[in-house]
């Protein structure tokens, strides 16, 4: 069975003493491995090691927001992948919609991230997600399809075995506009035939998708509960304990149920 991730994208949020308490407070939420769930909180990249630190020996885990797919050198203001593993990162989101439609993000850089994160062994966050405009025109899923096609282009099986997906709707994302456990299972459907025809489908079985665009805990149960549906990447609900903590509640109950 696939087990759930709840993530949390504090995106440009939070500073030093209130991403601290918001830590300290899942950190003492967190569930025992057995409870099925997986907890991630992804800070700013300048607070990674004060929340590595306060999360340390819990069961939450810190990922970084982004990453950039050189080594090392002469790259102001980037950073590197084994900068992201020196302080604690499991995880980094690749390709969130702001990255690709404010700051201008193509395939070919997420792609160049995608494999410069796995090379360096920090597990991957691939966001993928059509605009409104895409779905009032009948293209989501060949939108799903050039992202996946372009973020995943020349990784083989093996190098996306720590690979997660998250499927997230751009008109959803903080919008408080959710997409429909309907159209939200019906893309995450679709994304597993994508690695199925890709990949195979025994590797279709196993990677998780998660879900993410306005997730709260009123809706977090019945997103999750969708048989394609492993997990959410929560954005605005991830930055206090008492809307976060009841979305990892719901993945936990459907987790042992
Ligand atoms: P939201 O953000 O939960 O605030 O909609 C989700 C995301 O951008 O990952």
């Amino acid at each position: 069975m696939r087990r759930f991730l709840v993530a949390g994208n504090w995106k440009m949020n939070t500073n030093r003493a209130s991403g601290q308490d918001l830590a300290a407070a899942l950190a003492e939420n967190a569930p025992a491995a057995e409870d099925g769930v997986e907890i991630l909180v992804c800070p700013p990249h300048p607070y990674l090691t004060t929340i590595a630190d306060k999360v340390s020996g819990s069961g939450v885990q810190v990922g970084a927001q982004d990453v950039y797919f050189e080594a090392g050198g002469a790259f102001t203001g980037e950073v590197a992948v084994d900068m992201l593993k020196d302080v604690g990162c499991e995880y980094v989101i690749i390709g969130h919609s702001e990255r690709r439609h404010v700051i201008g993000e193509t395939d070919e850089i997420i792609n160049r991230k995608v494999k410069a994160a796995i090379a360096g062994g920090v597990k991957v966050i691939l966001c993928v997600g059509e605009l409104l405009s895409d779905r009032e025109g009948g293209n989501t899923e060949s939108v799903l399809d050039a992202q996946m096609s372009g973020g995943l282009a020349d990784i083989s099986e093996q190098d996306a075995k720590e690979l997660v997906i998250a499927y997230e709707p751009v008109w959803a994302i903080g919008t408080g506009v959710t997409a429909s456990p309907e159209q939200a299972e019906s893309a995450h459907e679709h994304l597993r035939k994508w690695v199925a025809n890709r990949y195979n489908s025994t590797f279709s079985d196993q990677i998780r998708i998660l879900y993410g665009g306005s997730v709260k805990a009123d809706n977090a149960e019945t997103l999750m509960g969708q048989a394609n549906v492993d997990g959410a990447l929560v954005g605005g609900a991830s930055l206090k304990p008492e809307l976060f903590v009841p979305i990892i509640d719901a993945a936990r109950k459907l987790a042992s149920a």
